[in-house]
């Protein structure tokens, strides 16, 4: 069981049998996570700071539990998004937290790279919970697990990545991971939401929903991103609804066991019809919660052993 990495800053630098160690760790803590006794002294004596510069529910929560589950000290900062002012102040910021000596420090932040910035500052280990477009580590992670669990396998499957691809940390993450687990990509989405230099990424591309869900394994659907959108993306809701919202009827065109997941935060009625959602036979969005609660204890626990077998490094 090998995983070198001081922080997780994406998947880029990830190698496929570290990808692996921290899944097979993961799927152990699904099953903690569901007994009666949950606790676990992993991370006891260690202090974890979550520092959300943007709205989050799920990926906050289940980093907190994660960490109270495995007997850290927690402690969430409110950072409100108008009190961000850019560069000095997200150093200072790190600075200032850094003399508190935490040991693991979860950032998620809206400029891609903030968060890489802030890991060459400060001596604990870093976690990027979603930087601007860039990268969401944790979340291309549980949904690997995810579908690990449900197909048997997390290699040669077909996996359409649907919507708002331009916009998507979440997207770009996992079209690495998919990637490097050896799977075949398909983006579908209107060319307006494709992301620039989309022919360099490796994956075959489709306009028509219908098409590109063809005999799929497994349907990644994502959230209309409207607050990071400036001008016309797409012509109405209704529209799009039309085009790209996944339903019953487009969903026959992939395998008929093939899984419908959605990172949430949903808009129903616009990216994914609400019956289907919930639908238990198809939809794997619940279980893609349980998960995250899972990846981040295996994603915790990794980097706190590499945090213990060095030296403690002595502050300037
Ligand atoms: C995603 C995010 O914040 O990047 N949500 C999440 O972490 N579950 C996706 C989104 O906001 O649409």
């Amino acid at each position: 069981m090998r995983f070198d990495q001081r922080h997780l800053l994406g998947i880029e630098p990830l190698r496929p049998d570290e990808i692996t160690t921290l899944l097979d760790l993961s799927d152990k803590y699904v099953s903690l996570n569901r007994a009666r006794d949950k606790r676990s002294s992993t991370l006891s004596g260690l202090t974890q700071i979550n520092m959300f510069f943007e709205n989050s529910t799920r990926t906050q929560a289940s980093f907190e539990l994660a960490g109270k589950r495995m007997g850290a000290d927690v402690m969430n900062m409110s950072m409100q998004a108008s009190s961000i002012k850019k560069g000095e102040t997200l150093i200072d910021t790190a600075m200032t937290l850094n003399a508190m000596h935490p040991d693991l420090l979860v950032v998620r932040h809206p400029h891609s790279g903030a968060v890489d910035l802030l890991a060459q500052k400060v001596n604990c280990a870093v976690i990027n919970a979603g930087d601007g477009r860039h990268e969401h580590p944790t979340q291309a992670l549980l949904d690997a697990l995810t579908i690990r669990r449900a197909k048997g396998r997390l290699h040669r499957l077909s996996i359409a990545i649907c919507g708002d691809i331009a916009h998507s940390r979440v997207a770009r993450s996992n079209i690495m991971l998919l990637g490097k687990m050896e799977n075949r990509i398909r983006l579908v989405g209107p060319a307006t939401l494709m992301p620039s230099g989309v022919a360099e990424l490796g994956c075959e591309v489709y306009e028509d929903m219908n098409e590109g869900l063809k005999d799929v394994d497994v349907v990644m659907m994502l959230r209309l991103q409207k607050e990071r959108m400036d001008g016309g993306f797409i012509p109405s809701e209704r529209e799009y609804y039309h085009r790209y919202g996944l339903d019953a009827e487009k969903l026959a065109r992939a395998k008929p066991d093939a899984i419908v997941m959605h990172p949430g935060p949903m808009n129903r009625g616009v990216e994914i019809d609400g019956t289907l959602a919930d639908d238990i036979n198809r939809s794997v969005i619940q279980e893609q919660v349980e998960m995250g609660v899972a990846v981040r204890m295996a994603v915790m626990d990794l980097l706190a052993r590499n945090l213990r077998a060095r030296p403690k490094e002595v502050m300037a």
